[in-house]
């Protein structure tokens, strides 16, 4: 069984992040979203796996590599325009084949993992396997309509869902998937959707398992549901100092401290993690709040954020919170006259002040 990873299309939903940075990398408890796809698919025993690349392809390849430190053998495919999750499943026939493969939504994170559907797959052997989760949004998703434990039909984002089950962003296919997404046309967003495309499989007659899953699962398309991931996996980390923490430093609960990172005069209270030399000085972190890697904080309070890599925050009179920065951000106080916000904020940014 192969293995097919999405890392396309345009994050529109996480910008200003994603104007310089693919959606798929931007980290959760500091590693990208991408590497726990790659990890799940591996730990279900996969090894050699596909990555779909779009515009993002440069620093996709260069944040993953050839796959070895993953102990997986990675293949990168090309496609030249986001047309669709069925038009990725079309490219990738080269790649994959006669075998069967799960596919994954590289901005999917999945907390309880793929391995025992892998192997129900793999045992059961249907045409397809789906997994769906009940959400209070169906709206967002692709929407099942089961009927005595069958599908019955399946709707890309329908304004009026039959039901709140949405399709979970990782699918597993036989070869028969490649009749499937030769056959559909594109959908009225001008994709080819995966939802038709299981839609067909279904109406031919295939064997089509749907699953519903109980454990946790989001797609992290947009800022809230980022910082809900970064909660749910800051909670699974294992406390290390390998940084400094001075005696007049306060660590609670779980965090971790990297290398070369310095906790002064502050407190720390886990979950959260603050990344390699970084500098934490007079200063509150508040849980679920992972500080990327160089990153200065002096004189303020951060809690339940997301702090990209080099971003600098001093002497902020209110903590911050909710927040993503993104990478090199500089926000601190000024004591210029007139008194006033100076800012220099990217397309599509948003500031809230007090
Ligand atoms: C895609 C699929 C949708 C699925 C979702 C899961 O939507 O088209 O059916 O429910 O992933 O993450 P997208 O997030 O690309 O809009």
């Amino acid at each position: 069984m192969k293995g097919l990873i999405l890392s396309g299309g345009t994050g529109t939903r996480l910008r200003p992040i994603t104007f310089t940075s693919a959606k798929q990398l931007v980290p959760v408890a500091n590693k990208p979203i991408l590497f726990y796809a790659i990890e799940t698919v591996r730990a279900a025993g996969i090894t050699e796996i596909g990555i779909i690349v779009g515009e993002t392809k440069d620093e996709v390849k260069q944040a993953v590599g050839d796959g070895s430190r993953f102990g997986v053998a990675i293949t990168y495919i090309e496609q030249e325009a986001p047309l669709g999750l069925a038009h990725a499943v079309k490219i990738a026939e080269p790649f994959i084949q006669d075998d069967t493969f799960v596919m994954f939504l590289g901005d999917n994170l999945i907390k309880d993992g793929i391995c025992g559907l892998v192997d129900e797959f793999k045992q059961e052997k249907p045409n397809c396997q789906i997994l769906l989760a009940h959400v209070p949004n169906p709206q967002a998703f692709g929407v099942a309509e089961l009927e005595d434990g069958r599908i019955k039909s399946l709707v890309e984002k329908p304004k009026e869902p039959r039901s709140n089950l949405a399709l979970v962003g990782v699918y597993m296919f036989d070869k028969n998937v490649f009749e499937a997404v030769n056959a559909i046309k594109p959908s009225r967003r001008g994709e080819l959707e995966i939802t038709d495309a299981i839609q067909y499989l279904v109406d031919a007659g295939y064997d089509v398992q749907p699953h519903v899953i109980e454990g946790w699962w989001k797609d992290t398309g947009k800022l809230e549901d980022m910082l809900e991931a970064n909660r749910i996996m800051l909670e699974n980390i294992e406390t290390r100092i390998e940084g400094t923490v001075d005696k007049s430093s306060v660590v609670y609960g779980k965090v971790i401290v990297e290398a070369g990172a310095k906790i002064h005069g502050s407190v720390v209270r886990g979950p959260a993690i603050i990344g390699k030399s970084s500098k934490i000085l007079h200063s509150y972190i508040g849980p679920f709040t992972s500080v990327h890697d160089n990153v200065t904080i002096r004189s303020s309070e951060v809690e339940h954020s997301i702090i990209l890599a080099e971003c600098v925050i001093e002497n902020i009179g209110s903590r911050i919170e909710d927040s993503l920065l993104g990478r090199n951000v500089r926000v601190h106080r000024s004591e210029q006259r007139p008194r006033a916000y100076r800012l220099m904020v990217g397309d599509n940014s948003d500031v809230e002040v007090l």
